[in-house]
């Protein structure tokens, strides 16, 4: 049996080997789209040439309507989020296990996310759980399609109109990947993708995508964008706001770069889904080893390739799920195979939410209109389950330049360290374990806050807490 890596065996991918091209991969066509904006010295403007051909381009792409071109992921959110009219107050459903984004968006309008917990196979929403979450307060669901998976639309649809409530996509991890034959981007009522440079439809730079059938929620997204004014083209500027609004123009230089990448993306996410199942193949037939579940009607984009352990399958069953998976991620990273914990705890338990500062004075929780929703992570047990037992692997490994070659390497890894077992199991046994959500710091929430948070934050707010 092939020594591990830890104990002083060969490592199962050298050092030297190059597992796949960086993303994004800029062809000489991305170049030329590059050069094309600098040549014409036109850097600004929302309805720059090449911003609104990539919104023409991406709505048809999508098959909806209306499509626009925000300055990242999290203003495209947050451009939904108020362009459905969301107001102070109001409560928006999001899943406990997501980045961060998904819930500031909300935020960034005095609104309140209540969390709904996942489901174990497929790590998005659970819709079973959704309706025990509605109050008198909710006003949309934002289901998530985490890691590149799109959720369970069909589910959620009905729960969402019999309580007239409106679905926001976060397409943000998905771009390309589709659900019964639709793309993500036209899965909610509205919704929002990230094309910062790493996810699967990149731009030149951070950069979000807004799409919606919906006339008037386009409109008010539209004004939001924009310092709240009406700006069209052909048509004399008022400066005049209308509503509250930022700006969240996209640089056209990341809009000419979507555009040429756009020619690409489903050749390269048809490529990461074949990878993707290529290696859930291959992992599947090692015990202890679970891959992402990928149901039949939907494909994947593969943003993150998240799969779980199992010590009791892997014949380590007198080792906890945690200190498990602790110790397989410390043994295929001395082989060469990076993997990692993705979100580190249930989104609810980060300090934001459990010290609950927001804007200070209690807002927008305590705000006039809002409402002191309960933050606890023992309230999303299939999250913290998922957290504990889950890696997400190198994402090298499923980008479209990846070879096969190189894919097997990673796979033979994985064998080698389970047929290891007696050597996985003392490992595990010799390590200080904590939980995922510990290893931010062994400090409470409301600890850390205190520790890492100037105190300049803390005027006004919680006088009894200050430092010092
Ligand atoms: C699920 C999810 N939502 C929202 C965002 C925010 O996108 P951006 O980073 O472009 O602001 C991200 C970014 O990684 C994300 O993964």
């Amino acid at each position: 049996m092939a020594k591990l890596a830890i104990n002083g065996g060969p490592r199962s991918i050298p050092e030297d080997i190059e597992i796949a091209k960086d993303w994004p991969v800029v062809t000489k066509e991305d170049k030329a789209a590059l050069i094309r904006v600098i040549d014409s010295g036109n850097f600004w403007g929302k309805d720059h040439p090449e911003t609104a051909a990539l919104e023409k381009e991406y709505a048809e792409y999508t098959g909806t309507e209306y499509c626009l071109a925000f300055n990242s992921g999290t203003s495209a959110l947050h451009g939904c989020v108020a362009g459905i009219g969301i107001e102070p107050g109001d409560e928006v459903i999001i899943p406990s296990l997501t980045f961060l984004a998904s819930a500031t968006s909300v935020m960034h309008h005095n609104a309140i996310p209540v969390f709904v917990d996942i489901d174990p196979e497929t790590y998005n929403i659970d819709y079973r759980k959704i309706a025990e979450k509605i109050t008198d307060k909710t006003k949309a669901i934002m289901p998530v399609d985490y890691h590149g998976l799109p959720a369970d639309y069909d589910e959620i649809y009905p729960i969402a109109r019999a309580h007239d409530l409106v679905v926001i996509e976060d397409a943000a991890q998905a771009g390309g990947a589709t659900y019964k034959g639709r793309k993500a981007g036209n899965l909610g009522d509205i919704s929002g993708a990230s094309t910062m440079p790493l996810k699967p439809l990149p731009g030149a730079g951070e950069g979000g995508l807004v799409c919606t059938n919906d006339k008037g929620y386009r409109d008010l997204a539209d004004m939001v964008r924009m310092f709240g004014e009406i700006i069209e083209a052909g048509r004399q500027r008022q400066y005049n706001a209308y509503t509250m609004g930022w700006n969240y123009r996209m640089n056209p230089l990341v809009a000419a770069m979507i555009r040429s990448q756009l020619k690409r993306l489903d050749d390269n996410v048809r490529v990461r889904h074949e990878n993707g199942a290529y290696i859930s193949g291959a992992l599947a037939e090692i015990d202890g080893v679970i891959p992402p579940y990928v149901p039949l009607d939907r494909t994947h984009a593969y943003y993150i390739y998240y799969f779980k352990v199992d010590p009791q399958a892997a014949g380590a069953e007198k080792i906890p799920a945690g200190r498990f998976r602790q110790a397989v991620q410390d043994i295929l990273r001395a082989e060469g195979v990076f993997v990692r914990l993705s979100q580190h705890t249930p989104v609810p338990g980060q300090s934001l939410f459990q010290v609950k500062r927001g804007y200070g004075k209690g807002c927008p929780w305590t705000c006039p209109y809002g409402r002191d929703v309960a933050y606890r992570i023992e309230d999303y047990p299939n999250t913290l389950d998922v957290l504990r037992r889950s890696l997400a692997l190198d994402a090298r490994f499923t980008y479209p330049s990846t070879s096969k070659k190189v894919i097997d390497m990673m796979i033979d890894a994985f064998r080698k360290v389970f047929e290891n077992m007696d050597e996985v199991v003392r490992y595990a046994g010799s390590i200080d374990y904590r939980e995922p959500w510990e290893e931010i710091s062994t400090m409470s929430p409301v600890e850390q806050h205190e520790e890492y948070v100037s105190e300049s934050l803390y005027q006004g707010f919680r006088e009894d807490k200050k430092p010092g």
